[in-house]
């Protein structure tokens, strides 16, 4: 990347309810990150958000005084074209096929989760196709850009793109900086002051290392953490860890790591609020509808607090720090998903892991752990690892027999039968969005 350059960034999906944190985090970095344009996309469909979000983000642009040029276009390719970053944030079938993602598998007594179980390998189903095609756009008209991913399931759609593309893709998640920050809050201090080491994948990642200003807290940490509270996301529950398991894990396990280690109490839960209040989808709907209420006052040049709400909140930070990082050649460390290569042995080489890695301008280089793992993270690492290898493989092949497979030995369904119906139920229910099924 020509560092004098102005740059072209490009966001699919930009008339989501994130975009004004991406634009603040834009305007306050500029100084570093000089863009010329950014390239707000989205398809017909989402034409009116994205204009509500377009108009806001030049209001913040102007009120900053950024020379920051905003494009509104669902001409795709012609925002492509020529860009050095592209970043997605879509929602394939948007939050209607988010909310039958999460009823499904709670019709058989599992886990319903826009991102992990089923509910992740439907929305990977409907998502890798399309993401693809966006690497083909990329190879054809900007193929020295960054492909940074938020879509999620991150990991599964970061891997499909660096098994079937050329394109330089690294997949990001504000997991790791919230984790970060949730540390830093237990501690009082702020999160610059926190340094992590993380091994695993997206949304199945332990933190096996802390370190408060260079010095390693994380044995006294983990019985500080036992029975705490905030360790976790804004959209999963704050159930504390006991303990005794912290100890015999000897690291602390992500929000998402409640649904595996948790399963019962999980499932108990979501089925209480699937009556009261529906499913995470519903409550992300009435959220969006205020949101957007408030981006509409012509009046509001800021990004509203109201935001941090979401589950991804801060998530700008970590594509800002990424973008950052590459285009000056920091060579800082950030825990983005990546091509393995042997940093986590016992996985295969060429999948994707969520590791610390170093961020030049050649992109993410992964770095040797620090501390090796035992069996207890090996074998559940293991296991989900295989079942998004499958799921790859059935969403680019429109595999079944892959499908079956990846939903059978999911721990969070693990029974032929339900893994069956489950995928009958999705198969049906998404027909609209599935092609590579349809023959
Ligand atoms: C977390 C995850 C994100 C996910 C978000 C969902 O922060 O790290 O990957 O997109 O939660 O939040 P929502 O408000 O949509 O439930």
């Amino acid at each position: 990347m020509n560092h004098k350059k102005r740059l072209k960034v490009v966001v699919i999906g930009g008339g989501s309810s994130y975009t004004p944190e991406l634009v603040e985090g834009l305007i306050k970095r500029r100084h570093e990150l000089p863009i010329k344009d950014l390239y707000l996309v989205d398809i017909e469909s989402g034409r009116e958000k994205l204009e509500i979000v377009g108009a806001l983000a030049k209001r913040m642009v102007e009120k900053a005084g950024a020379d920051i040029r905003i494009h509104l276009t669902m001409d795709r390719a012609e925002a492509i074209r020529d860009a050095d970053f592209v970043t997605t944030q879509l929602r394939v079938g948007q939050l209607e096929a988010r909310g039958r993602d999460e009823r499904i598998p709670l019709k058989y007594n599992r886990i319903g989760q826009e991102t992990t179980g089923a509910g992740g390998f439907a929305k990977a189903l409907r998502t890798i196709p399309v993401i693809l095609d966006i690497c083909k756009e990329m190879e054809q008209l900007a193929p020295d850009a960054y492909l940074l991913n938020f879509t999620n399931p991150a990991g599964i759609v970061t891997e499909a793109a660096l098994k079937y593309s050329k394109i330089r893709t690294i997949g990001l998640c504000n997991l790791p900086i919230g984790i970060k920050m949730q540390i830093g809050e237990f501690y009082g201090v702020e999160a610059s002051r926190v340094d992590i080491e993380m091994i695993g994948i997206n949304h199945l990642n332990w933190t096996t290392r802390i370190l408060i200003d260079g010095v390693d807290v994380s044995e006294s940490f983990l019985d500080k953490a036992a029975g705490a509270k905030g360790l976790t996301m804004k959209n999963i529950s704050d159930l504390e860890w006991d303990g005794q398991f912290l100890q015999s894990l000897g690291a602390l396990p992500c929000s998402y790591h409640r649904y595996f280690y948790m399963k019962d109490a999980m499932l108990a839960e979501q089925l209480e609020d699937l009556e009261t209040q529906g499913t995470r989808a519903d409550v992300v709907k009435q959220v969006e509808a205020e949101l957007f209420e408030l981006y509409k006052d012509p009046n509001l040049a800021i990004k509203p607090p109201q935001l941090e709400q979401r589950g991804g909140a801060y998530y700008s930070e970590v594509a800002v720090n990424l973008m950052t990082s590459i285009y000056n050649n920091k060579k800082d460390i950030q825990t983005v998903n990546v091509r393995n290569n042997g940093i986590i042995p016992f996985l295969p080489d060429e999948v994707s892991v969520e590791v610390n890695s170093i961020i030049d301008a050649d992109g993410a280089h992964p770095i040797q752990l620090g501390k090796q793992v035992g069996p207890e993270i090996r074998g559940l690492l293991q296991l989900v690892k295989a079942y998004e290898e499958l799921t790859v493989e059935a969403a680019v092949h429109g595999d079944l027999k892959a499908a079956l497979q990846a939903l059978t030995i999911h721990p969070l369904v693990g029974d032929a039968e339900i893994a069956q119906s489950i995928l009958n139920d999705i198969l049906e229910q998404n027909r609209e969005y599935l092609p590579q099924f349809q023959s």
